[in-house]
């Protein structure tokens, strides 16, 4: 094995249109500019625990471009809840003379991989999540995919709300962010849009719903971040996974149901949950995962180890993982204001 470098990857957390972009920009980057052999991970962090690889050269990444979830599997299991942190990782490190890897992952996962790289896991990380949530990069691929998912999906449930007369209320993810309730919101050109970054009251949603109706519009499509808050103060959660992660989903229920209340008009609720995680990715994520995986290739080729690729503006550029560690990163206060102005009734 000597001369030749090995860079192993993962995909961890839930999955992402383009995550299979990343890895193909890894498996080409890694070949290409480095001489270097890519080792994909099986199933996240489970895999490096339990030894489950399998090489990945440029035939194994022939074909995955278009296809949505990620071809190396992932999970939730966590090698410093689920085993003894780094130490659960030499072994398949050793065996599969690994020199670094790849982290590819939301929050969750860098946040592990931030705190491995610190015990000397020599590794780099690429941000990834349809949330868009994730602080030091601009953009995280699978986010421009969502939205154009959940704006298809409100264009056409606005047209069977108008046919009906009716109120309808569209949720979509965002755990603590509304990054897709406020871009397809914006997009379909969604009467009201609640996200959790700003703090909402009903009884001015059922104003705006009057309003319209007085006005002639007798139909209305609200759409809502699945991490918003109930008026009593508590998100909604559905359930909690096998590794603990809580799952959350209901809240638009609940909202519907108090619309209903307050001005007696007809309303439903559409959750639409994995539809936006699934499926082929769109261009401009399948272009932004492949430079990332490029990216990141160069940076475990190199031993930048400890950082993370992003995007700033539009450029690719490496940050520090610590960076990924910090708070949530919310829409910001303009582009909610444009949404707000846009929605006026
Ligand atoms: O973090 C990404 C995300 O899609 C969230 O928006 C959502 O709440 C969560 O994952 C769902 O996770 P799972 O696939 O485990 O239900």
């Amino acid at each position: 094995m000597a001369g030749v470098q090995r860079i192993g990857i993962l995909t961890g957390g839930g999955d992402c249109p383009g995550l299979n972009a990343v890895i193909r920009g890894v498996v080409a980057g890694a070949a290409q500019r480095h001489g270097a052999e890519v080792v994909g991970i099986l199933d996240g962090w489970d895999g490096l625990m339990e030894g489950r690889v399998r090489r990945l050269d440029r035939d194994a990444v022939r074909g995955i471009l278009q296809r949505g979830g990620t071809i190396l599997g992932t999970s939730r299991r966590d090698p410093y809840v689920h085993g003894e942190g780094a130490a659960s990782l030499h072994a398949t490190l050793t065996r599969e003379w690994i020199d670094s890897l790849v982290v590819v992952g939301g929050d969750g996962t860098l946040r592990t991989a931030a705190r491995l790289a610190n015990e000397g896991i020599r590794l780099v990380g690429v941000p990834k999540t349809i949330d868009n949530d994730i602080p030091g990069t601009d953009v995280t691929f699978g986010f421009d995919t969502a939205v154009q998912i959940a704006t298809e999906a409100i264009d056409r449930i606005t047209t069977t709300a108008e046919s009906h007369d009716r109120v309808m209320l569209v949720e979509v993810m965002g755990r603590t962010q509304g990054w897709i309730a406020t871009y397809a919101g914006i997009a379909a050109g969604a009467d009201a849009i609640l996200v959790p970054e700003e703090p909402y009251d009903l009884n001015d949603v059922a104003t705006l719903l009057r309003s319209r109706a007085a006005r002639g519009r007798r139909y209305s499509v609200v759409v809502v971040a699945e991490g918003i808050p109930l008026p009593e103060g508590a998100q909604v959660v559905a359930g909690r996974d096998a590794f603990g992660f809580e799952r959350l989903g209901g809240v638009a229920a609940v909202v519907a149901a108090r619309l209903e209340e307050l001005t007696g008009f007809e309303a439903r609720v559409t959750v639409l949950g994995h539809i936006q995680r699934g499926g082929t990715p769109s261009a401009a994520d399948r272009v932004l995962g492949s430079r990332l995986g490029i990216a990141a290739a160069d940076l475990a080729a190199t031993g930048r180890f400890g950082r993370m690729v992003a995007l700033r503006g539009t450029q690719v550029v490496d940050v520090a993982l610590e960076e990924a560690c910090g708070a949530m990163r919310p829409v910001p206060a303009d582009i909610l204001e444009a949404a707000h102005t846009l929605s006026a009734p």
